[in-house]
């Protein structure tokens, strides 16, 4: 028997400004996103910003109703809309942000464990690295790879 560990590793920046300007870029729209955010029941708003390989930036907000599972993330809504605009592009990168009435969170928002599985499996679809920013007012969190934010994915179909 041999007990086993799983470190993560990620960068924290001080705020969006620290990052380099494509994942600015990114972060912004985002940010931008949240205000599309439609969430009678939470109120909890979430923008998510997608960049493709072909540098085109496609952005989701959450969406919520009332048979409540019948909603999505905006992580999802983001990935699902890229991925069908440019089905033939991989997704490169995410960003999210999200807070109550719009208010950006203090920490980082975290993806939920679905749209993780999601990122994992485009990721897996590009063969590539797929990094992850998640975006609060006191910091932002910048992960390279789903692998850091998932460990052990599921990929085995
Ligand atoms: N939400 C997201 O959009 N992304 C996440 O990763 C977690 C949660 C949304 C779903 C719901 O509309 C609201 O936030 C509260 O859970």
């Amino acid at each position: 028997m041999e007990i086993k560990e799983i470190k993560t590793v990620f960068t924290e920046y001080r705020s969006v400004d620290e990052l380099n300007p494509e994942d600015r870029e990114l972060a912004s729209s985002a940010i931008h996103a949240m205000g599309r955010a439609y969430a009678p029941y939470s109120h909890f708003h979430v923008g998510a910003a997608v960049r493709m390989s072909n540098s085109q930036i496609v952005e989701g907000a959450n969406q919520e109703n009332a048979a409540f599972p019948s909603g999505l993330c905006a992580e999802r809504t983001a990935m699902f809309a890229a991925s069908s605009r440019y089905p033939d592009k991989d997704i490169v990168s995410i960003a999210l942000a999200g807070g109550v009435y719009g208010r950006i969170t203090d920490m980082p928002a975290t993806p939920c464990g679905a749209c993780r599985q999601v990122m994992a499996q485009y990721q897996t679809k590009s063969g590539k690295p797929l990094s992850v920013i998640m975006i609060g007012k006191s910091c932002v969190w910048k992960f390279d790879k789903v692998d850091d934010i998932l460990p052990l994915i599921f990929d085995s179909i």
